[in-house]
């Protein structure tokens, strides 16, 4: 068995072990609380409306989730999400995806993040897929939240997916990220029924309620219990 490196992260007093090879039932990765009852500083990627960000936000403002959202960053100019961060005076910032090279992009947004020091990122209807680099360099800090049940309907239109394949029971997931599109180890989903009289419309409202209580929920679990991540498989303490 490979060496574990176990670092403590110093600005989130969490501890991740990146193990390497995924093998022999072995974790790839470890995390604890962190223990002076701090807030985790959280940056939230979006490109639309941002009802997930309002409700994290929301969620932290009751105390719900120990975090702080000290950032926002939308690739597009025009997202509704940015003028509700603002409306919280919480700080957003505008990092175009639009005729530029994605690396260009990218760089950006990293240092964006790094300046804000971010110790989470979740992405919110954040329309762009990130590179392997990007995911590299917040390794298992790197949030997202999907509108089905992954891994069915992946990547998207998933309301639309699900209604379309004629699913009975659909709903919404909360991963980590990974390189891959939708594909990262889940931490958490809930379900809603399709009914018969539903449109994708319908579906995605309903589907919509859930997320935000599973964002929420699913940071919180993450930032206050310890976990560990061992083939795919998210196991909370
Ligand atoms: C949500 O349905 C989310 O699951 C998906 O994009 C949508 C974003 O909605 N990734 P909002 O901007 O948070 O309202």
């Amino acid at each position: 068995m490979a060496e574990e490196k176990v670092h403590e992260a110093s600005r989130s007093g969490i501890r991740e072990g990146q193990g390497g090879a995924n093998a022999g039932g072995r974790e790839d990765a470890r995390s604890a609380p962190r223990q002076d009852g701090g807030r985790a500083r959280v940056t939230v990627l979006l490109s639309g409306k941002g009802s997930n960000f309002v409700a994290l936000a929301d969620a932290c403002a009751r105390g719900e989730v120990p975090a702080e959202i000290v950032l926002v960053v939308s690739n597009r100019p025009d997202a509704p999400g940015l003028v509700r961060a603002r409306e919280r005076d919480i700080a957003a910032q505008v990092i175009p995806t639009r005729r530029r090279p994605r690396a260009d992009q990218e760089r950006d947004v990293v240092a964006a993040l790094e300046q804000a020091q971010a110790e989470w990122i979740c992405l919110a209807g954040y329309m762009r897929l990130l590179s392997a680099e990007f995911v590299a360099r917040f390794p298992g800090r790197i949030l997202n939240i999907h509108p089905a049940l992954l891994p069915a309907f992946p990547g998207l239109e998933a309301q639309r997916q699900a209604w379309e394949y004629g699913a009975k029971v659909s709903g919404c997931t909360v991963h980590l990220v990974d390189a891959g599109c939708d594909t990262g180890p889940i931490v958490m989903q809930r379900t809603v029924p399709v009914l018969d009289d539903d449109t994708p419309e319908t579906l995605a409202a309903r589907i919509l309620e859930q997320e935000h209580i599973a964002y929420a929920a699913a940071l919180r679990q993450l930032l206050t219990r310890p976990y560990v991540i061992a083939q795919r498989r998210v196991v909370f303490g």
